[in-house]
């Protein structure tokens, strides 16, 4: 799968631009705040439906603007084209079109589009708090698996209200009762995706994390719910009342976590800061691997600085890995990596939310 165009109106800076992306790599060029990362973002909500950076799609649209509009073509390895068209209102409400008709929910565009975004944040995954960890593993199986898309956005809608509940009674109550059984059963999906989900990235990680540090390191995932599956309803009934008492439900898999496991020792406590970030990589290279095999075609995948942040082993296992993966990265300045990874390549310049080929 690869991009074939993206064209951009009135999206943060950019007010009208279209550009082919080259089918290996694309290299976005340009100084800081010129609108490189705008592009990979845009790129990133036609897979998503979501923007990598914010919450909040009104920021998507220029300051001045009503209405934002992407369209995108991707070819398929069949060479069948699709047509993604996103409009974002400055009122935060959005438009979908998938080939030209109009889809009303994210999940019909979910598997559309495949991408890997890895941006310097995500060498810090280890280190970082666990709803950064749900996020990764949420973004990467809601593009593998629609369900799991479904599973979630039911389970953070019944948590919603059951907050809400908590809030309004103030002693033990059965219109609990409602929302703690549909938890449970949207959490016992969520967790059984999440173990099947975990158990493949692990797997596939390890290969790689063995490879950049020359067989010396062995790297595991494993998968920590916060509650066990089986036993999620009784111990949500066990602690309504706590639970009213805070105002919000403290058990469930909105608090679950991933470990990693750098020979056998957990990385996040003992791991060095080298380990961690190669653990990181490894990761984010497992992510591209998994679509593959899940969906039969490699994804997108879109670097956004992240180059530079890694040293010269690490940018070569990456550059030499991401042959046949659609590659747009983003950097200011074209050094010697730049031009070896664009051997097979074009150069794009950004500057002031306008781009030029090179
Ligand atoms: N809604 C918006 N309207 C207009 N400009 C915006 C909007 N949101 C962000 N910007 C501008 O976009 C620029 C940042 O673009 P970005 O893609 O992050 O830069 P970089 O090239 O460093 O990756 C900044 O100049 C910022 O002011
Ligand atoms: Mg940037």
């Amino acid at each position: 799968m690869y991009i074939e165009s993206i064209e951009l109106k009135n999206y943060r800076n950019i007010s009208d631009i279209k550009i082919k992306p080259h089918k290996k790599t694309s290299v976005l060029f340009g100084n800081n705040a010129q609108g490189k990362t705008n592009i990979l973002e845009s790129v990133y909500y036609c897979a998503t439906g979501r923007s990598h950076r914010t919450n909040n799609d009104k920021e998507l649209v220029s300051f001045d603007k009503n209405e934002a509009f992407i369209k995108l073509m991707i070819r398929d390895d069949y060479g069948r084209i699709d047509r993604i068209d996103i409009n974002i209102r400055s009122n935060g409400r959005k438009g979908i079109g998938i080939n030209g008709i109009a889809v009303r929910r994210i999940g019909e565009l979910l598997g559309t589009l495949n991408v890997v975004m890895f941006c310097p944040e995500n060498l810090q995954l280890i280190k970082a708090g666990p709803g950064e960890r749900r996020r990764f593993i949420d973004m990467e199986m809601c593009q593998i698996d629609k369900l799991y898309y479904y599973n979630l956005k039911q389970y953070y809608k019944v948590l919603k209200q059951r907050n809400n509940l908590l809030k309004s009674i103030k002693k033990t109550d059965d219109t609990l009762d409602i929302w703690d059984m549909q938890l449970a059963e949207y959490g016992a999906g969520i967790m059984d995706q999440r173990t099947d989900f975990i158990e493949k990235i692990s797997d596939i990680a390890a290969d790689i994390h063995s490879k950049i540090t020359a067989g010396s390191e062995r790297l595991s995932l494993e998968y920590k719910p916060n509650v066990s599956r089986d036993a999620f309803y009784k111990k949500l009934v066990q602690s309504r009342e706590k639970d009213i008492y805070y105002g919000n439900t403290s058990i469930g898999v909105h608090k679950d976590d991933i470990v990693f496991y750098v020979n056998g020792i957990n990385a996040r406590e003992y791991g060095s800061q080298g380990q961690q970030r190669t653990a990181c990589l490894s990761t984010k290279m497992a992510e591209i691997e998994l679509i593959r095999q899940e969906k039969n075609h490699y994804p997108v995948l879109l670097l956004d600085d992240v180059l530079s942040e890694l040293d010269k082993k690490r940018q070569e296992y990456l550059i030499n890995n991401i042959a046949d993966v659609q590659t747009i990265v983003t950097s200011t300045g074209i050094d010697d990596n730049i031009k070896s990874i664009c051997r097979d390549g074009s150069i794009f310049y950004v500057e002031n939310g306008k781009v030029i080929k090179k």
